[in-house]
């Protein structure tokens, strides 16, 4: 695993979105892996205007994302196809067929077996694009003292619906489930490329910097079994989570 410290967060999502870049340049028909939040919005902006401006072409590049709320379609503002159609999708020359988002309506054990066959189809995505959860959740696979494998339909807890209460009118608005990938399938990515930033996620980023073990109490921790997992983050998160170079 390898950390990359930069000067700010404007700076760790444009060192993504070159990764990402990168990857389309050397196969035009790269298959991504893409992440929701709040924390990919500027590498999404940055991977638009690379289009826009430097004809970046997504003609070919094939998608699949990490997870969807359960209990919302596509047409709700807060789900993750719609989310990704608004921030990417529509701003650049991809053609949809060839993006996929699970489904969190109807048979949700089908839905994450569907994902987990996008998942290695055609080959497993030449980059993971990943943020953090402030209890170190990547994907849905929320910490505890297990983890799942194969996608699957993942319980939220607490503090991710507390987490995600603010992109909803009310807290009990917040679906308490969600189709996820489940870590066999993050972790068989080719490369992976994880963005934190802020004081929510201090102690997660701890948890991947302070040493060389694995907790299923903090999923990212297991990046470390990667043979080729980039962990972005800025001078004042890295300070803060005690990391050294
Ligand atoms: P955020 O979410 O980017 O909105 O902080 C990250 C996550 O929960 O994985």
């Amino acid at each position: 695993m390898n950390v990359v410290v930069t000067k700010s967060y404007e700076a760790s999502c444009k060192a993504a979105a070159d990764m990402i870049a990168k990857a389309i340049q050397a196969n035009p028909a790269a298959k991504l892996g893409l992440a929701t939040g709040s924390t990919p919005l500027p590498i999404y902006k940055e991977l638009i205007r690379m289009h826009t401006q430097e004809g970046l072409d997504f003609s070919q590049v094939r998608t699949v994302n990490l997870d969807e709320y359960c209990g919302i379609d596509a047409s709700h503002p807060q789900s993750y196809r719609y989310f990704m159609n608004e921030n990417l999708f529509n701003h650049v020359n991809i053609d949809k067929k060839n993006t996929y988002v699970p489904s969190g309506m109807g048979n949700l054990e089908q839905n994450a077996a569907e994902l987990e066959a996008k998942v290695f189809e055609g080959g497993t995505p030449a980059v993971q694009l990943l943020g953090i959860g402030s209890n170190g959740h990547v994907g849905f696979n929320e910490a505890g003292s297990r983890l799942t494998a194969q996608s699957h339909v993942e319980p939220l807890v607490e503090t991710t619906i507390n987490d995600n209460a603010r992109f909803f009118e009310k807290r009990e608005d917040v679906p308490t489930q969600a189709v996820s990938m489940g870590m066999k399938g993050i972790l068989a990515a080719q490369s992976i490329v994880l963005v934190a930033t802020g004081a929510s996620k201090v102690e997660a980023i701890r948890g991947l910097v302070q040493d060389d073990c694995v907790y299923p109490q903090n999923p990212a921790t297991f990046l470390k079994l990667h043979p080729n997992a980039t962990i972005i983050i800025d001078e004042e998160l890295a300070k803060q989570a005690g990391y050294k170079a």
